[in-house]
């Protein structure tokens, strides 16, 4: 290949990257939706949470993964902690996440998490029904909440 071809190559995928990637504004505003239906009423409209009590999505490891098959587990399963959110462990009296998974479609949930991972300053890939899908199949035999060590098995990279 030219250097020509190369770099027009690499432009393009580059483009067809973004665009797989980048969330568009029907599915930020359902998300906007679902988070101030379900999430706000912890981690607070502001996504900051509150101290000792609900962990902010902010600036959260959790949320910036490149992957968002941590994520998805957590909102279909629910989490139980301790956990560590940048590496400090998150303290509250009330550790545990409820589970959304029966009550939040395939469209919600990637919707929410894209909102999530695209508000409060954060700027991560979108996430697709389709992802959300695929693991609510795989993981159709789970029923308890997740744990850090357990989520931390799965991949984000
Ligand atoms: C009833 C309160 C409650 C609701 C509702 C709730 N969460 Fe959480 N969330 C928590 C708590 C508490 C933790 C920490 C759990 C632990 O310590 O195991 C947490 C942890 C998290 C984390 C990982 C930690 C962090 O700060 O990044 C993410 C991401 C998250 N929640 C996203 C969501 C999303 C998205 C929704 C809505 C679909 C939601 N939560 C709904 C209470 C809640």
């Amino acid at each position: 290949m030219s250097r020509f071809s190369v770099s027009l190559f690499l432009a393009l995928t580059a483009g067809v990257q973004l665009q797989a990637e980048a969330p568009s504004a029907e599915q930020m505003a359902k998300g906007q939706q679902v988070y101030m239906q379900v999430c706000f009423a912890c981690h607070q409209p502001t996504g900051l949470g509150l101290p000792n009590m609900f962990p902010s999505l902010a600036s959260s490891d959790w949320v910036a993964a490149p992957k968002p098959d941590r994520l998805i587990r957590m909102v279909l399963h629910g989490l139980t902690g301790p956990i560590k959110v940048n590496g400090q462990p998150f303290n509250t009296p009330a550790p545990l996440m409820p589970a959304q998974g029966l009550t939040l479609n395939d469209e919600q949930i990637a919707a929410v998490l894209t909102y999530v991972r695209n508000s409060f300053g954060n700027q991560a890939p979108a996430v697709a029904a389709d992802q959300v899908k695929a693991i609510r199949e795989a993981e159709k035999a789970r029923t308890a909440m997740w744990t850090e060590a357990e989520l931390e098995k799965i991949p984000v990279k």
